[in-house]
């Protein structure tokens, strides 16, 4: 069996002000308090937008949550003339331990290519963040090359000069299924996952590959969770839309029971 902690990580995109972030948060800590679950089978990251991430720092630190954060994107560089960017040491300093990384929403409108991606990666990781490297093929890519080689190619773009052991968490969202309410079907993420974690074992290495999360995302949600779980190379989601819901976000969190 695995020794991989499954990562359940809530990708805000463009929502949620960082007022209504930290009430979100004290919500959202409070339901998962339950007392009559435990959670420590199961990690909990949030990735809200970079005007929240303060806030969300301050109420974490405060409260002590079990509560990952991280930024949705970094830039590849650290410090300069790079108007509107935001650096991985920014990032850090607001001890986040994650960087979305690739998301296809930045490659499709902020035309990120995958050295784009490789640069952020290492960005990433020189600044002590584990990248969550979003890797998905559109309608057209499966029709063409199938399931698996547009995601697979990204990921070994994403890797370039990636230490063999590095700490990464690889998303594989199909970008047919991200927000359409169509998700993939546990088998078809189960296939996916699998090669990419193949190519993670020969890329980096066995151990890095099967210590790596790699998680689907897609039109999650708290009625199709338990299915993507179930199989052996899913380690968790990446949530959209459901994440913004308390109730379904929570329901997700606690998808064993
Ligand atoms: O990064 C998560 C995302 O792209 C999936 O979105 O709304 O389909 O869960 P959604």
């Amino acid at each position: 069996a695995s020794t991989r902690i499954p990562l359940i990580a809530g990708n805000w995109k463009m929502n949620l002000d960082h007022l209504q972030s930290i009430a979100f948060v004290q919500k959202l800590a409070w339901s998962l308090k339950d007392a009559s679950h435990d959670y420590s089978d199961v990690e909990v990251a949030i990735f809200p937008p970079f005007t929240d991430l303060r806030s969300v720092q301050t109420l974490i630190s405060a409260d002590k949550l079990e509560l990952a954060y991280g930024g949705q994107d970094l830039s590849a560089a650290d410090s300069g003339a790079y108007t509107g960017e935001i650096s991985g040491q920014f990032l850090a300093k607001l001890d986040c331990q994650y960087v979305i990384i690739g998301h296809s929403e930045r490659r499709t409108m902020h035309h990120e290519t995958d050295e784009v991606v490789a640069a952020k990666v290492a960005a990433a990781l020189k600044h002590g963040l584990v990248p969550v490297i979003c890797v998905g093929e559109t309608a057209e890519d499966l029709e063409k090359f199938g399931p698996s080689a547009v995601p697979v190619s990204q990921l070994k773009g994403a890797l370039t000069g990636v230490p063999a052991d590095a700490n990464i968490v690889v998303a594989y969202e199909p970008v047919w299924a991200i927000g359409s309410g169509q998700a993939a079907t546990p088998d078809q993420a189960e296939a996916v996952c699998a090669a990419l974690r193949a190519e993670l074992a020969s890329t980096l290495s066995d151990d890095t590959a099967a210590a790596t999360r790699i998680l689907y995302g897609g039109s999650v949600k708290s009625g199709n969770i338990a299915g993507f779980m179930r199989e052996p190379n899913v380690d968790g989601a990446l949530v959209g839309g459901a994440s913004l819901d308390l109730d379904e976000f929570s329901a997700i969190v606690r998808y064993k029971r």
